[in-house]
């Protein structure tokens, strides 16, 4: 699947329905609507984003911060839309916006066997830090801690440039 037509906006109260559900077929400790509601209502330190394809919502990313160092809270693509440069795009959105914020640092907790989602984070500059042991509940599995430094660099600017370029590439070839 390819995604030329992808639409990011801000994440709203009538996007929640579609949310959750793209959220319950991907997390084994989902989210609930409410929490999400509880999140995109806080302004000056949240930022979520939906992800559009031929107006169905396929994707989601959610990011805090305090002072110059943010989280990214939760990231989400439908299966079905896999592999198409959607997730990339979200997080371009994310780091994008706090690189323009003054955010220096941030970081995110993914699952020890979840090497897809840190594949991607890799290739945005997230480096493995740490560990949480038993972090998640349902199967007791280790929390990698990760963290992007820098992100107003000219370096971390150029990395994203660099995945912004390779997207459009792929998407004009489509
Ligand atoms: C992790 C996740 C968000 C990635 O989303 P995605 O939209 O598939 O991500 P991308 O398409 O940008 O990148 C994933 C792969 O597709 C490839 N890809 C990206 N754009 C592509 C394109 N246009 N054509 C072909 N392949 C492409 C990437 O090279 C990457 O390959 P890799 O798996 O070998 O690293 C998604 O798998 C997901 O929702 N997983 C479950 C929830 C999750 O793990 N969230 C993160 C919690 S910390």
């Amino acid at each position: 699947m390819s995604a030329p037509d992808l639409k990011i906006e801000a994440m709203r109260r009538r996007h929640l329905a579609a949310v959750e559900r793209v959220e319950l077929e991907l997390s084994a400790i989902p989210w609930s609507r409410r929490l999400f509601l509880e999140e995109i209502s806080r302004s000056g330190d949240r930022y979520y984003r939906v992800a559009f394809c031929r107006r169905e919502l396929v994707g989601f990313i959610g990011m805090m911060w305090v002072a110059d160092e943010a989280h990214i809270t939760n990231l989400g693509v439908s299966k079905v839309a896999w592999g198409a440069g959607i997730g990339s795009r979200l997080l371009l959105d994310a780091l994008g916006y706090a690189s323009g914020a003054g955010i220096k640092d941030c970081t995110l907790e993914v699952r020890a066997g979840n090497l897809r989602a840190q594949r991607l984070y890799a290739r945005f500059g997230f480096v493995a830090v740490g560990v949480r042991r038993a972090y998640y509940h349902d199967n007791d599995e280790d929390a990698i801690i990760m963290w992007a430094y820098d992100l107003a660099s000219e370096r971390e600017r150029s990395r994203r440039a660099g995945i912004a370029a390779a997207l459009e590439g792929e998407g004009k070839s489509d």
